[in-house]
């Protein structure tokens, strides 16, 4: 028999086990076999396939596979129910969403065991994190549905939004979806994972008590094909995912050109970044949140621990320790660590990764004890003597295993911390906060923690950098992913037909590179030279890098004036000036780094470069599209005026998280955006998309107008008298469709916009996959000159992604 003594001097933990009563009671009701919640009630269940208990491989509940016809179903339901739902205002949908929240807390327990029975996860998280935090998500939203009006003017509610959620947050990530959303006024068709569904329908069933208006939110089960058909229905007018970045690039290229909006918040390998005076202490526990929270299937897990070489020893070790006396076991035991991992198939994935990781030749470590047999356990595992190129290094896992690398130098962590192809999230761990705020912004993560690890909050947006997605969760900026701007009604756009045009081939006159050598030299020509006259006298070239370029081919294209006559030829661009574009755009870097205040500077002085010269431009414009030149440039002088405002006013917040910290949310530009910009007022709206990216400290590849380059070209004498530094801004004449292949496919552009047409932009955002540009693309008329459709938030926040920056402090 153990005494008290033994007790106290061995301090061995005890079981503390939860019952699982309450949910077996809940699937008993049921039958354990469930429908669909569709418009409001639930549908017989049909074709069914098995939920299991992870943590013992047995059968909790049969579900059903949602077929063509019951997404169809769900979506009308949602459509039918969307004036209903947006005539209720605000007020009205915040009422439902704080109901919704204290419908939560009543139910807390009986949501903490289910989702622990169906996930694997221990109970002290469910009931601990994923529940409080799924109220507080509809608290914080019931807020931004009263407030909508007054804070999000000029906007409205999407419509009816398809949502595909993964299996390691079950309930957190539904509500992450759901709340924004139905807070905005959309109404939603929601698919839990096929391993976790069990919450959501727990979800569903709480709606039906509470008694949501029929069809607002609407739950159907299934796995991929499920998915599919939600993200493809017509009907759906955005979609937004969690989940592998394998499925949301299928997803990117099964929407494009539908005009749908997206956010994906995709997979992550994220940093865990420990310097030398870091508290080390501290930081062993940081490991523990960082990689063995939730079995380490988290999204921004933090999966590669960069640390400064003279301490990698002493944290080894310190890790060594802390993981022998982590403890694996039964998600319902409240003294356990770590659960069970999600299913077999899973389970598999991380060992095969971890095998090969040590068929690399990387030092794999594991505690001494074992796991359970029974049911779906790994044992947290070390990685050290890894090559940041190491499968383990690069491949997200998903699992408890994390891998151990060193730096040197604050830059040296910067780039092995960038290393990846993703930009989820990283952490900075210091006891030096300029260090750490020196580091923070460096860093290609939607979040930085700084001294603290996966800490997350209603208020703060949180979703990826480059193959992690686009979009933001949670915050103002989240707000922002359920909204549309509700602009007067536009016009589509005429199809393109540049001028001359009798097809591609016969546009092309086909000068060659010698009848280019006879243009004048590098200087830019005057803009009376050949204006008006019926006569070829010069050829723009491309502008690469801040200096005018000769086009690869050696090819030029007529450029004719309102009346039919050609005026001039420029460059035909092909592949390799796009390419010779963007790595000038790269180049170009100092720019993103660069004070708001000299940006602003610059762009006010093109401004003013641009007055000194409105004449010509003017005239420019009359004689190619026969239009008032001059209420073209004046607008377009404003236009420079009011980004060179707007460089330095487009500010960050700090956003309130309920903990001891700051958290900063800082707009940082996306990095290298390609543009093809309209036809139709030429010099308006090549300045009204390329500055706001500019403006944003963004370096930018620009396709022009098709049908009138030369107000583009004509420009370079202005940029090359503004300060503009090389490279900032890039344009390449020639067909657009030549163009935007490259430029859309290319590995090193960071977004795409598209002004054009519906097959640009289809073309655009399907070769956007490759490495999840985000995209921009419309094919419906604005009204440039009016500086309510052509200028201002909406192309920021395009030109934008926001980092969140949490900063803890007190003892
Ligand atoms: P997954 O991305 O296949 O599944 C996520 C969701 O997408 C599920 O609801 C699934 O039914 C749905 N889905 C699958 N194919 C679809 C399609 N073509 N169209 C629309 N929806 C579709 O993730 P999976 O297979 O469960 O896990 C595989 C790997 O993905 C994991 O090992 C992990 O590395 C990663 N993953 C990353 C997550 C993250 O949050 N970053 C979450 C889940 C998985």
């Amino acid at each position: 028999m153990t005494t008290v003594r033994d007790a106290f001097e061995s301090m061995a933990w005890g079981t503390a086990p939860e019952s699982p009563t309450i949910a077996n009671e809940w699937f008993d009701r049921h039958g354990r076999r469930f429908g669909q919640f569709i418009n409001g009630v639930w549908t017989p269940a049909h074709e069914t396939f098995e939920v299991i208990n992870p943590a013992t491989g047995k059968p909790i509940a049969q579900v059903t596979q949602g077929s063509d016809a019951d997404v169809e179903a769900a979506v009308a339901a949602a459509r039918a129910a969307l004036p209903g739902w947006k005539a209720l205002g605000g007020q009205g949908r915040a009422r439902w969403l704080y109901a919704i929240a204290r419908g939560m807390q009543r139910n807390s327990r009986l949501f903490s065991v289910v989702e622990s029975l169906d996930n694997g996860k221990p109970i002290r998280e469910s009931r601990d994190i994923d529940i409080p935090l799924v109220a507080r998500h509809f608290y914080h939203h019931a807020g931004w549905a009263q407030l909508l009006d007054r804070e999000f003017p000029g906007m409205e509610a999407v419509g009816v939004v398809g949502q595909v959620i993964p299996w390691n947050f079950p309930l957190l990530m539904m509500a992450w979806k759901i709340a924004p959303a139905i807070a905005a006024g959309n109404c939603v068709v929601l698919k839990p994972a096929e391993f976790t569904p069990m919450t959501a329908l727990c979800f569903a069933e709480l709606l039906e008590e509470i008694g949501l208006p029929a069809g607002v939110v609407n739950i159907i089960t299934g796995d991929g094909r499920t998915g599919a058909a939600l993200v493809g229905h017509a009907g759906v007018d955005k979609v937004a995912f969690t989940g592998s970045t394998d499925v949301g690039r299928a997803i990117r290229s099964a929407t494009a050109g539908s005009g749908k909006k997206l956010t994906l918040e995709l997979g992550g390998k994220s940093p865990f970044i420990v310097f030398d005076d870091a508290d080390m202490d501290s930081v062993v526990e940081g490991v523990v949140d960082a990689i063995w929270f939730n079995q380490g299937q988290v999204c921004c897990a933090g999966s590669r621990i960069l640390v400064s070489e003279g301490m990698a020893e002493q944290l080894t070790a310190k890790l060594r320790a802390r993981m022998e006396t982590l403890r694996v076991g039964s998600p319902l035991d409240k003294s356990v660590d770590i659960g069970a991992i999600v299913a077999p198939v899973q389970l598999e994935r991380i060992d095969a990764l971890v095998k090969q990781g040590r068929d690399e030749g990387a030092t794999c470590w594991q505690p001494s004890w074992s796991v359970p047999k029974e049911g779906c356990f790994y044992p947290p595992t070390l990685f050290t003597n890894v090559s940041p190129a190491a499968t383990v290094a690069q491949v997200e896992i998903f699992g408890p295993v994390v891998v151990l690398m060193t730096f040197r130098t604050p830059d040296e962590a910067v780039e092995i911390a960038n290393n990846t192809r993703y930009g989820l999230a990283a952490s900075v761990w210091s006891e030096n906060i300029n260090l750490a705020l020196d580091v923070a912004p460096r860093l290609k993560a939607g979040t930085v923690w700084i001294n603290c690890t996966n800490v997350f909050d209603a208020s703060a947006g949180f979703g990826g950098y480059r193959e992690s997605g686009y979009g933001r969760e949670g915050g103002r900026e989240g707000m922002y992913e359920y909204l549309k701007v509700s602009h007067k009604k536009r016009n589509p756009r005429p199809a393109s037909v540049r001028s001359a045009d009798a097809g591609p081939q016969a546009s092309a006159t086909g000068r060659g590179r010698a009848s280019d050598e006879t243009e004048s030299g590098g200087s830019a020509p005057s803009l009376r030279s050949g204006a008006g006259r019926g006569e070829i006298d010069r050829t723009p070239k491309l502008y690469i890098g801040g200096k005018q370029a000769r086009p690869d081919s050696g090819y030029s294209l007529p450029v004719l004036d309102s009346k039919g006559r050609t005026i001039a030829e420029v460059g035909r661009g092909n592949r390799k000036d796009v390419r010779n574009a963007v790595e000038a755009a790269h180049a170009a870097a100092g720019w993103s780094r660069a004070t708001a205040h000299l940006r602003a500077q610059v762009l006010y002085y093109i401004g003013e470069n641009l007055a000194a010269r409105s004449g010509e431009f003017a005239a420019r414009l009359k004689s190619l599209t026969g239009s008032n030149g001059s209420r073209e440039v004046d607008a377009s002088v404003r236009r420079c005026f009011s980004y060179a405002a707007w460089a330095d006013k487009y500010d960050g917040a700090v956003h309130h998280a309920p903990f001891r910290n700051v958290t900063l949310a800082m707009p940082e530009p996306i990095g290298v955006v390609g543009v093809a910009a309209p036809d139709e007022a030429p010099l308006l709206s090549f300045l009204s998309v390329t500055l706001p990216a500019v403006a944003m400290g963004n370096r930018v590849v620009v396709i022009p107008s098709e049908t009138a380059p030369l107000l583009a070209t004509d420009l370079y004498q202005v940029f090359d008298t503004s300060d503009l530094p090389g490279g900032v801004i890039n344009i390449v004449t020639g067909l657009r469709k030549e163009l935007l292949t490259p430029l859309a496919g290319h590995d090193d552009v960071d977004a795409i916009w598209v002004f054009t047409s519906r097959d640009d932009a289809t073309e655009a955002e399907k070769l956007s996959a490759g490495n999840m540009k985000r995209t921009w693309t419309e094919w419906t008329l604005r009204d440039w000159a009016d500086p309510l459709d052509g200028e201002g938030p909406e192309f920021l926040r395009q030109a934008t992604q926001v980092k969140n920056i949490w900063v803890p402090y007190g003892a």
